[in-house]
């Protein structure tokens, strides 16, 4: 069974809405320095189920008493992206977003899943101690399978990958949106019969959900994803992103009749960009009624805005001095790679496939 941790200490309480990147987290349940891992594939534009289910835990957890790395997954998007002109955009787009959204190189190491190619040798290692039937009940396999679609080896075994990613850095702590918990118990299985075969290599890792944004909404009420169409963009076009959300889909109920806010999409999307006060008011006049859906989605374009116009001046910023971007990158890559080789090391050494006094000059 998989342990997802919700941690409330980064709920709407503490959260301070107006100000992306400025989370508090406490982690009164671990005791010690924990690792923090998260990765996130460059497929496209961040949108708001992304930077509610995911970025904003990244920032937050950056600053508490833990080791935080954070990768933008190019290999799991391979999947996907088959055109190089938009991997590599897709690539500085991630890295830009996730810098201007506050992601601090000083306090996480932030690097890209390929420049770090001990990934791929663990993945080979951890394939062999994963049954088929475990890959074969994942959603993102199991769901363009029942669709007939054609389903390649690469996203029969993306969860395996992913796997490596996790233990590759010792993670204790993989924040992620609900849709990927199923991916981490999986890797808790991997690593539990790895460890089982040849001893405690592995340190067995937790999934963090937030509860207030485990799932965000789309326009259509359906899970945000830019799969489906329903997505609103972090940093996209003020005038698309306010055409977007004066059409986020709503009841033909009359305007007097009081309404229930739980399990109301425009009302949860509203409040994730409101203070708790301002949430408060709106949660009271739905159950007031009286009122048009209008007035609340101009409210809610305007704390949008407001919401992310640090975060878009700072990305103008930074787009405009690429090579702070591509150093940033190259330091977490080296960072990255020095832990990797540490862990992969550990796992030769315990199945057997480097000696273990073979030092690293003898092989070279
Ligand atoms: P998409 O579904 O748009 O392709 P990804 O699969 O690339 O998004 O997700 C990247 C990260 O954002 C993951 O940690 C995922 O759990 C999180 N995430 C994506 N959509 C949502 C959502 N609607 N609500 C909460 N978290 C989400
Ligand atoms: N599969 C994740 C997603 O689609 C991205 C990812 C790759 C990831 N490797 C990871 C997330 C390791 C957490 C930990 O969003």
């Amino acid at each position: 069974m998989f342990e997802v941790v919700c941690n409330d200490a980064m709920g709407a309480k503490k959260y301070q809405p107006d100000v992306p990147g400025a989370c508090v987290s406490t982690q009164a349940h671990y005791n010690g320095r924990m690792r923090i891992l998260s990765g996130i594939q460059p497929t496209g534009r961040f949108h708001w189920g992304n930077y509610f289910g995911a970025i904003r835990q990244y920032i937050a957890l950056q600053n508490g008493q833990g080791t935080a790395f954070y990768f933008i997954a190019n290999l799991h998007a391979l999947t996907t992206v088959r055109n190089k002109e938009q991997m590599s955009q897709n690539i500085q787009d991630a890295a830009l977003d996730l810098l201007a959204l506050g992601l601090d190189p000083n306090q996480a190491t932030l690097f890209v899943q390929s420049d770090v190619p001990e990934i791929s040798e663990l993945c080979w290692i951890l394939m062999t101690s994963t049954p088929m039937g475990l890959l074969e009940r994942c959603h993102a396999y199991k769901d363009k399978k029942a669709k007939g679609l054609p389903a390649d080896a690469g996203l029969f075994a993306y969860p395996v990958l992913m796997a490596a990613d996790i233990l590759m850095y010792d993670s204790d702590i993989v924040p992620v949106g609900e849709d990927q918990v199923q991916h981490i118990e999986v890797c808790r299985d991997i690593a539990g019969s790895f460890n089982h075969t040849f001893g405690e290599v592995f340190v067995i890792p937790r999934a963090q959900v937030l509860a207030d944004s485990a799932r965000v909404p789309g326009l259509n009420g359906g899970k945000m994803s830019k799969s489906y169409g329903n997505a609103v963009d972090v940093f996209g076009d003020l005038k698309v992103q306010k055409k977007k959300i004066m059409g986020i889909q709503t009841d033909s109920r009359p305007m007097e009749e009081p309404k229930n806010p739980e399990g109301d999409h425009l009302f949860e999307l509203y409040s994730l960009f409101a203070s708790p006060e301002q949430t408060e008011t709106l949660g009271e006049t739905y159950r007031r009624g009286n009122f048009g859906y209008g007035s609340i989605k101009k409210e809610l374009v305007g704390l949008v805005e407001n919401f992310f116009a640090e975060a878009r001046e700072r990305r103008r910023q930074l787009e405009a001095t690429p090579e702070i971007v591509r150093q940033v990158l190259a330091d977490g890559a080296a960072r990255a790679r020095r832990k990797a080789a540490e862990v992969l090391r550990r796992v030769q050494e315990a199945c057997g496939l480097r000696k273990q006094l073979q030092t690293d000059k003898e092989i070279q």
